[in-house]
């Protein structure tokens, strides 16, 4: 979507995987000091979103939203100034259908969503200095032309109130799913494509409820075509930090969220945050690649379903190259700079976990445990006749 904003995927954090319908503003602004006391603001997390139940379950008597009295008894303003004063940004949770998806699941009270109030809804977050807005949806009804539809109305909503506003939408959950069918970038900034992520490597879903680290990856690879600046495939927010996974597939995920130009929102308590976590979060190395500025999904080189390679094109010519072992025990996971585009005879290695550097005359490949992924970055040579989806838009062959 061409508004101006997240021309790279959007970092931040987000309330749902680890605290549900269970906030307040005390935690939120805790939340926003410990983004900003373990380094992560200045490595690039920002937009701090505040999920679903912020609201009051009424609207007031001229239809405007209203937070929780009592879980947010400074109102929603209040909270985006301390966020603003942090230097951070402020996302927050609405539907474009009647009730949001607690109400629609949990009997949580009211019906509190934006269908009908679209403009109205939308200055009122202007106004509370909001930047962010995920846009979810939860209600069984609705045909991929009705969510074409419905998505396109908020996000005029949102241009028309001047305020630069990353637009976050769920097209995904429960109903027919529509994410992975179409290329939403002419309606958002952000798109989910898959179901709710899980704290779990492979729950056995192929986009049902729950989905594992492995089984989003198999749904989102192939949607690389899709991701530019101003529009990223959203493989939903990251387990890193939480229980679940293991430290090799919490940096798997990590890396591979990095590669697939995939936003990189947090979901772990933050104030927790142990420093395994963090080297994961704050990896410099990778972040640069996530947040390159040619906007590029990684797109797969090969995959015999244990060995998987997937290469990203940088904006200095360097591509990086994921290694990914899908299987459960160590094995070798190898690829060659001419498979990722490279031209030449000599290249240099970046091991973006461990820092260090290797020289090859073509050869990429790495010893990688069960579930893990080692991310190199290569430079040298040049790049030619590139795979198709690694050509920029409007970009037709030749060299780049
Ligand atoms: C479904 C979404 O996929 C989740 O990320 C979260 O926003 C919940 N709804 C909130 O009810």
């Amino acid at each position: 979507l061409n508004n101006g904003v997240a021309r790279t995927p959007p970092m931040g954090w987000n309330s749902w995987n680890t605290f549900g319908c269970n906030i307040n503003e005390a935690l939120i602004r805790q939340m926003a000091d410990a983004i900003v006391s373990t380094g992560m603001r200045d490595r690039g997390y920002q937009y701090v979103v505040v999920d679903d139940c912020w609201f009051n379950p009424n609207r007031d008597s001229a239809g405007n939203l209203q937070g929780d009295p009592t879980r947010f008894p400074s109102g929603m303003k209040a909270l985006g100034d301390y966020l603003h004063g942090k230097g951070l940004k402020f996302g927050i949770y609405q539907v474009p259908v009647d009730k949001t998806c607690a109400q629609y699941f949990n009997s949580y009270p009211g019906a509190t969503g934006s269908q009908g109030h679209e403009a109205q809804d939308a200055r009122q977050f202007a106004a509370w200095g909001v930047d962010y807005l995920k846009y979810d949806w939860c209600s069984p009804n609705g045909t991929i032309n009705d969510q074409v539809a419905t998505f396109a109305k908020m996000r005029d909503a949102l241009a028309a109130t001047g305020r630069p506003i990353v637009y976050s939408i769920n097209p995904n959950s429960i109903h027919e799913k529509t994410g992975p069918l179409r290329n939403w970038s002419d309606v958002a900034n952000m798109w989910r494509t898959t179901e709710d992520i899980t704290n779990a490597w492979n729950t056995g879903q192929t986009n049902g409820y729950p989905m594992g680290i492995q089984n989003i990856v198999n749904v989102n690879v192939p949607l690389a075509s899709y991701a530019a600046p101003g529009g990223f495939n959203d493989p939903d927010m990251m387990e890193v930090g939480r229980s679940g996974l293991t430290d090799t597939e919490q940096r798997s995920h990590f890396a591979l969220w990095a590669v697939m130009a995939s936003p990189l929102i947090a979901g772990n308590d933050i104030r927790g945050s142990s420093a395994a976590t963090l080297a994961i979060l704050n990896n410099a190395d990778m972040i640069a690649v996530n947040q390159d500025t040619l906007g590029l999904q990684a797109v797969q080189v090969s995959n015999d379903g244990t060995r998987r390679v997937l290469a990203k094109r940088l904006s200095n010519g360097d591509v990086a190259v994921a290694l990914f072992n899908q299987g459960g025990s160590t094995t070798t996971v190898s690829t060659t700079a001419a498979a990722i585009g490279k031209t030449g005879s000599s290249f240099t290695l970046r091991d973006l976990w461990t820092g260090g550097t290797s020289s090859s005359t073509g050869t990429i490949s790495a010893s990688v445990p069960a579930h893990g992924t080692a991310v190199y970055r290569v430079s040298g040579g040049g790049t030619s006749n590139p795979p198709t989806t690694f050509r920029l838009r409007g970009e037709s062959s030749g060299r780049c």
